[in-house]
């Protein structure tokens, strides 16, 4: 053993492992980018099988490839193996954060429809009730969603909710035996909140 030649790669080992340990924690979760224990522990890994490879390379006993061929194979299979150990890292821990699931948007979305719903401002609740609470002017919205989908020939719940909260008496469906007297959303919510709202009574049959 040369211990000149282990001193600067043991010095590079350490130096790596204080990055792997101290530094990568430290990235920004906004990047995306995330390093957990699994990453690390790969990336030290590498970096001891580094440092011994050229710890062995230092003590020049390995006998090199004799013809193109040997140099060829030998380069091709070093390349393979890091190659592949990179690909299953990658695949066992996902570096990027996974888009979140959909129903979590929604629950968010129904959460901020709710509190549209019964906030002074927006006032549904004035004239609609819902879970056994609201006014009665206009029509429990309760069940809404069941019956949303079968108000308007070709438009889906969902639609159906977006264009009546929407136009309000104006839309060209009312709820007979009610005095139209709901306002037209529309003027006065951005689509997102209407959207939210949509959310929100969407929501309710399954509370
Ligand atoms: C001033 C009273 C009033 C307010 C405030 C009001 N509505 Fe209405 N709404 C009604 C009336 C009356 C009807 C039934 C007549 C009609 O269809 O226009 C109705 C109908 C509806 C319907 C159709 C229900 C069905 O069975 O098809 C939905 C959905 C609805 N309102 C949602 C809302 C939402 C969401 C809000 C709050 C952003 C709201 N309403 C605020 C009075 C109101």
């Amino acid at each position: 053993m040369r211990l000149p030649s282990l001193k600067g790669g043991l010095a590079l080992f350490l130096a790596l492992l204080l990055l792997i340990w101290l530094a990568l924690p430290l990235v920004p979760e906004g990047t995306g980018l995330r390093f957990g224990t699994g990453y690390r522990i790969f990336f030290t890994a590498m970096t001891l099988l580094g440092t011994l490879f050229f710890w062995f390379l230092g003590k020049e006993r390995i006998p090199y490839p004799r013809g193109p061929a040997g140099v060829l194979i030998s380069l091709t299979a070093v390349y393979l193996v890091t190659i592949g150990l990179l690909v299953l890292a990658g695949v066992v821990y996902p570096q990027f954060q996974r888009p979140q699931p959909a129903g979590a948007a929604a629950q968010e979305a129904a959460g901020r429809g709710k509190d549209l719903f019964w906030s002074d401002n927006v006032g549904c609740f004035r004239c609609h009730s819902a879970g056994g609470r609201g006014g009665a002017r206009g029509p429990d919205l309760t069940q809404v969603a069941s019956r949303a989908g079968a108000r308007v020939a070709g438009l889906t719940a969902d639609q159906y909710l977006l264009e009546k909260v929407s136009a309000g008496m104006t839309y060209r469906f009312t709820v007979p035996e009610y005095a139209p007297m709901m306002p037209p959303f529309g003027q006065i919510l951005s689509e997102e909140q209407i959207g939210d709202l949509v959310a929100y009574l969407l929501s309710l049959e399954g509370e």
